[in-house]
């Protein structure tokens, strides 16, 4: 059974909207996701302006809680672009929703309707040609221009130019590949060095440093894909809205000769390896859940997902493992991950452990993203190494601001037992409201070990709940399900979460 419900699109797959999504992307199976009936201006407000801002002005979140930060759509600036002039084409940016941006903030939409998509990026188009039209009738000053020829001219600044060809790669590999290194040596080794590890910092046209780094290939972390068109999209036209310069002049032999070394450079697998997809949890239906059984877990089906930082960390937990079951009375979730160090500051001491949780909502499509809405409130349930009173002091500074928390990580040797076995339970109405965390208690027993390496913690509450606002569950029902990890041994605490787009939790009967 493909419990996961979403599979890679074929070349030959789909009509109309799809065909502009090139063939290596990911799409759900199911290419009929129902629209949601809302305009571009609904969808914007719903699902980006929590990070755009609700003027696209890339100011939804305090600066410094994303890094790299949300776009901001005034500036009209892009980077995964395959034209020749910088401008991004329908299809680059229906093609950035599918994929999201791996490595950043910017989730995946491919769970959107194609036409939910298209709407809301022609909204987000609108946003970019009134900002530049503002521009102009600015710059025109006391000349004078009118909005409307202002919006025209604006308009045919940000159309896309010619396309972008696809590599040639039939050039005999051998000469291919080392006219490919003569190349990156001259153009390219200066910021991403010779080995592609991007460890130079690079370099503004006015001789000052930015903390932006070029992109490490070897790390497998790309915003764009690794397919030659992608990378020949992003040698010729540049990333616009980054430091990463578009390389001019190049011949169709140099560009492919260019492309076949970079690719080399990339780690094998990079394409679908941190693009996030929505999956389908199904919680099995057992005779007795019994959390603590290896053997009953072992019968159940475990979906991996991936994760995204909200700042960039080469330390970050970017995969885990999702199980469910339930009995028709008790519910199970259990999350694994890869983390080779266990942090567990002790009882007393100041610090911050690992720490996971899960983000429930009974709602069809709850708004994106972070801890729910005053209209829209979501169910937390939190578990980090922190005993519990030192937990429930965090949370009342989660409440205020839930990526900024200032307290310096203290590592435990690994083999630290004694973990609490109560999960916080708490009705988030989104990050600025403190609302209904003063209850955190709520029946969640949590199972927490690390072995070897690995986090494996199982969750588990009765399906329903006597608490105001707390998920309630039922056999066959279908729910929306996040998850966000922290890892402890990352120094700076702003760095050490990393979350999940929402997935659907299915009930089995
Ligand atoms: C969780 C925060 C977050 C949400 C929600 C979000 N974005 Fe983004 N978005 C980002 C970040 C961060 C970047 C910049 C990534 C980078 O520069 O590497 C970005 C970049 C972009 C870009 C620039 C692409 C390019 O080629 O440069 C577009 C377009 C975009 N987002 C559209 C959207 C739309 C449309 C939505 C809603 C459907 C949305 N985003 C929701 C965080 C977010
Ligand atoms: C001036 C410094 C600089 C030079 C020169 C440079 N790059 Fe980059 N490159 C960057 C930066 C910075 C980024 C990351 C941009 C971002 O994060 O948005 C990047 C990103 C990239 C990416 C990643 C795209 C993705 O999907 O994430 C590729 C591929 C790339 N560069 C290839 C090259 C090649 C090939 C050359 C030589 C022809 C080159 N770069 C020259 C700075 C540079």
């Amino acid at each position: 059974m493909n419990v996961t419900g979403i599979t890679r699109s074929r070349c030959a797959l789909g009509a109309g909207f799809l065909l502009l999504v090139s063939c290596d992307a990911v799409a759900p199976a199911t290419t009929t996701v129902a629209e949601l009936g809302m305009s571009g201006a609904q969808l914007y407000q719903r699902f980006c302006a929590a990070c755009h801002g609700a003027h696209g002005r890339g100011d939804g979140l305090p600066a410094g809680v994303l890094e790299p930060p949300a776009r901001d759509f005034g500036k009209g600036r892009f980077s995964l672009v395959s034209t020749d002039n910088g401008n991004p084409t329908d299809a680059d940016l229906d093609r950035l929703l599918v994929r999201g941006m791996p490595g950043s903030a910017m989730p995946s939409f491919a769970w959107l309707a194609p036409a939910d998509r298209q709407r809301v990026l022609a909204y987000v188009r609108g946003l970019t040609e009134a900002a530049r039209a503002e521009a102009l009738v600015e710059r025109a000053g006391k000349d004078g221009l009118d909005p409307a020829t202002a919006l025209q001219r604006a308009r045919a600044e940000l159309r896309p130019g010619t396309p972008i060809a696809e590599p040639d790669a039939s050039a005999d590999p051998v000469a291919l590949a080392q006219r490919g290194a003569l190349l990156y040596a001259k153009h390219c080794a200066l910021c991403h060095d010779e080995q592609g590890t991007g460890r130079r910092p690079v370099a503004q046209g006015d001789g000052k440093l930015v903390v932006r780094w070029a992109r490490d290939f070897t790390s497998g972390v790309l915003r764009g894909g690794s397919s030659p068109r992608d990378l020949a999209s992003r040698i010729v036209a540049g990333m616009p809205a980054s430091a990463m310069p578009p390389t001019e002049g190049l011949s169709d032999r140099d560009l492919a000769a260019l492309v076949a070394h970079v690719r080399k450079l990339i780690l094998p697998g990079s394409e679908h390896r941190l693009v996030q997809q929505r999956s389908v949890v199904v919680a099995k239906r057992v005779a007795k859940v019994d959390a603590a059984s290896d053997e009953q877990w072992a019968g159940i089906e475990e979906v991996p997902v991936v994760l995204s930082p909200l700042r960039w960390d080469a330390d970050a937990i970017l995969h885990a493992r999702l199980q469910a079951m339930h009995d028709g009375a008790r519910v199970a979730v259990r999350v694994s991950w890869k983390d080779p160090t266990c942090d567990a500051p002790a009882p007393g001491q100041a610090g911050r452990g690992d720490g996971v949780a899960l983000q429930w909502s009974g709602e069809r499509e709850p708004t994106f993203f972070g801890m729910g809405s005053l209209r829209a409130p979501v169910n937390i349930w939190y578990w980090r190494t922190h005993t519990f009173k030192e937990r429930a002091g965090l949370l009342d500074l989660v409440s205020r601001s839930p990526h900024q928390l200032d307290v310096p990580p203290r590592i435990a040797a690994p083999g630290v037992t004694g973990f609490s076995d109560r999960a916080a339970s708490v009705i988030s109405r989104g990050h600025v409201s403190a609302a209904g965390f003063g209850r955190q208690d709520r029946g969640v027993a949590v199972l927490p070990r690390w072995e070897n390496g690995e986090w494996v913690v199982a969750f588990t509450r009765a399906l329903v709940s006597s608490e105001d606002g707390e998920i309630q569950l039922s056999p066959g029902l279908e729910v929306k399900l996040a998850l966000a990890l922290w890892n402890g041994s990352i120094g700076a605490p702003g760095r050490q979460k990393t979350f999940t787009i929402w997935h659907a939790l299915r009930l089995a009967r």
